[in-house]
Order: structure tokens, then sequence, then C-alpha cells
């Protein structure tokens, strides 16, 4: 009997939505390349292909926008929640129990699967900036119908309109967050799925899964690592004294690319241009000799950055505090989860694996008053 640990190799569905080449460190969505959806689209109509699975026309691309856009408002019930909750909680468990939230006020709603996909992604943008703004005492600030995806969620987050740059920026990281064929979060939605519990509940797990160091939130973790070392000349001593201590390189490695993530190397670019743009190119500094330093160190064994690795620094670039960035990796990840969900829903199969027993059995079961 062979135990998958890990589940390592092991394929639990076919599909059409991303395919990723782990030896050539290639990624594409419905067979387009990432290099050439990061470049070239927008955080909208990458959402329309994956969902749809084709890119669409120009009217269809603007009557789903406008879709998307008047989805944006929150309920009461959860602007009140966000205006209660404690300000020093985790903002992944802000935004999974807002999501839970959703769920309530949608009350089995007779609307289709997308419909609700649509609704929880526009959603969670707004979410994430009130929590923000709550958290530093700002008012809030309602969504705009006449922005974009992007331009909206940097809008709402610090109160102005964002420049080309920012909203490019954001743009492209969104796309390249959006879907990841089957990773830890977006399994855990289908576990939650193939038991045909609801799509809030699904998402719910994925946020769940996604809120750990070792996932999504391995963005934040290499921010801090940046900022902890602090100047350039550490970053060699630093990072030497990190694997001594048998402690890993946050944003290095992965599971499926034994060499550059591809998301890495396209949000590298945009991370060189908004940290100068910020006044943080130190941090970028720091980061690009943690690269050279970890790929000299780790890369004969396949170890190279990820998509966590400059995230972060484009993240926090824009506004975000560390803490949210697994929530920006969520606000994209969702439109992925929603696709993976409702392809694997077409031909359900409940997720029940086993577990090789190693205990012992046939007891005797021991009275309390006679045990020792
Ligand atoms: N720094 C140092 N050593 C590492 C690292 C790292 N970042 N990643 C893997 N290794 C080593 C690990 O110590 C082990 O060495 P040995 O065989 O000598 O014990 C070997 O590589 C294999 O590690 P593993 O944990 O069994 O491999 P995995 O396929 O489960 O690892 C990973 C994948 C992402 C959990 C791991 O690379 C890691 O912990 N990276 C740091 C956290 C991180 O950046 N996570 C974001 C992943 S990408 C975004 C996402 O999908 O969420």
């Amino acid at each position: 009997m062979e135990i998958n640990k890990g589940l390592e190799n092991v394929y639990v569905k076919e599909t059409s939505i991303t395919y990723i080449d782990g030896e050539l460190g290639r990624l594409y969505y419905r067979g387009y390349s990432i290099f050439d959806l990061a470049e070239l689209s927008s955080f909208e109509e990458t959402s329309y292909l994956i969902w749809y699975g084709k890119l669409p026309t120009q009217s269809q691309l603007d009557e789903f926008k406008k879709r998307l856009a008047e989805h944006r408002e929150l309920p009461a019930s959860i602007v009140d929640f966000l205006k209660k909750v404690r300000k020093d909680a985790n903002p992944m468990d802000v935004l999974r129990t807002a999501v839970s939230m959703m769920g309530i006020e949608d009350n089995n709603k007779s609307e289709s699967l997308l419909d609700k996909a649509i609704s929880i992604t526009a959603k969670i943008p707004t979410i994430i900036s009130y929590y923000h703004r709550l958290r530093k005492n700002l008012d809030l600030v309602e969504p705009r119908n006449d922005l974009s995806h992007a331009e909206n969620f940097l809008y709402m987050l610090n109160g102005n309109l964002p420049s080309e740059i920012e909203r490019k920026v954001l743009d492209v990281a969104l796309i390249l967050h959006m879907d990841h064929e089957m990773n830890a979060s977006t399994f855990a939605c289908l576990v939650v799925a193939s038991t045909l519990s609801d799509i809030y509940s699904a998402i719910v797990g994925g946020i769940s899964a996604l809120k750990g160091p070792l996932h999504g939130a391995a963005n934040s973790e290499a921010l801090k690592m940046f900022i902890e070392i602090g100047r350039v000349e550490n970053v060699e001593e630093y990072i030497l004294k990190r694997l001594e201590n048998k402690q890993r390189i946050m944003g290095f490695g992965h599971r499926i690319y034994k060499t550059y993530d591809p998301r890495a190397l396209i949000l590298k670019k945009y991370a060189k241009d908004i940290t100068r743009l910020k006044g943080l190119e130190e941090l970028y500094k720091i980061a690009e000799r943690v690269e050279q330093v970890g790929i000299k160190l780790l890369g004969s064994k396949g170890i190279y950055p990820n998509v966590d690795f400059y995230s972060g620094l484009v993240f926090y670039s824009l506004g975000f505090e560390p803490d949210f960035f697994p929530t920006v990796f969520t606000s994209a990840r969702v439109v992925g989860w929603t696709a993976q969900i409702m392809e694997y829903l077409q031909d359900n199969r409940l997720i029940r694996p086993k577990a090789k027993y190693v205990g012992e059995i046939g007891k005797t079961y021991v009275p309390i008053h006679n045990r020792s």
C-alpha cells in the first residue's frame, strides 16, 4: 500500500483551465501564455477567459465589466461586522468570516454558480479596502462602478485614483495570481464542493488553506525578511544563517516549478518599476540580492523564486500592509477556485481518500474505575 504524503503527483481531476510546465517554467490559462496575458490583458478579461473558456469580444467584455462592477457593494450586515471586529485581527480571518456572512445573506438564492462567483469576486476588494481603512481610522471610500476592477480596488484602498502604472501593476499581479491548477487551497475548495455543500463554504475552505505561510502568506513573510535584512550588505550572512538554522527562504521553492516560476519573473520587472516610484528601491535591491544568493545556494536543488517572492514588494508599494498581502492573493485566486469548482461539479465525485491504520485493534474496554 503506497501512501502519497502531500498528495504529490496525484491527479484528482481533468482540467482545461490551467496548465503548468514546471520543468520549463511555463504557465497557461485556457491555452494562453501567462507572459501574453500579463502584458496584454486585464483582470476582467482574464477572469472572463477563465470562467467562460474563451476571450470575450468587446461587447461581451463591456457587458461583463458592468456586471462585475454592479456587485461591489457590501450588504449592511458585513459593513457592520467590519466596523465592529477587532482592529488587530488577521485580515484573512476577517475576509474568511465576511465571505461566510455572504453565504448567510445569499440564503440559497436561485442564482447560477457563476453569478455567485461574480458576486463574491466583486465584493472581496471592498471587504479588504474597508477593513484596511477602518483599521487606520479612515473614512470608508465607497466603490465606483465607472472604474475598472484594479482601479476601483486601489481607489477604495487609498482614497484617491491610482496612476496608470499603479493600475497596470495591480492588474498584472491579479492576473498572475488568478489560478494555479491543483494547489492546496483549490483542493480544499474542491473537497468542500464535492460534498455538494455551497460555494461560499467552499471558498471559506480555500481562504483557510491559503492563509498558511507555506501557501498564500509567503508573500508577507518574504517582505518581512527583506525588511529584517535592512541593508544589501547584510544579505549573504542573513541567508546563510537562516539556512544553517534550517529556516526556509520565504518566496523560494515550489512543488511543481523546478526552475524560475514565470510569475516571479514577470513580477520582478514590475516590482523594480513600482518600488523606484515609491522610494522603496533599497528593499528591491535587497530582494534582488536575496534572489542571487538563494539561487547560488539552492538552485541546484531546483529551488528558485516563486510568485510570492516579488509580489509582497508590489503589494506594499501599492499601499497594502503586509498582513493584507494574502487577502490580495485571495481576491484574484477566487476566480480560479470558482472556475475549478464549477468544472469539478460537472462530473462530481465525492472526495473521500483513505488513511492507512497503524494503531492496534481488538483492545479490551476497561471500565474507568478499573484503569490504572
Ligand atoms: N528555503 C530553503 N530550503 C527549501 C525551501 C526554501 N524556501 N523550499 C524547499 N526547501 C528544501 C527543503 O528544506 C527540503 O530540503 P531537504 O530535502 O534537504 O530536507 C527540500 O527543499 C524539499 O522541500 P519540501 O518542503 O519537501 O518540498 P515541497 O515540494 O513540499 O515544497 C514549498 C514546496 C512551497 C512548501 C517549499 O518550497 C517552501 O516551504 N517554500 C517557502 C514558502 C513559500 O515560498 N511558499 C509559497 C509557495 S508558491 C505560492 C503558492 O502556491 O502558494
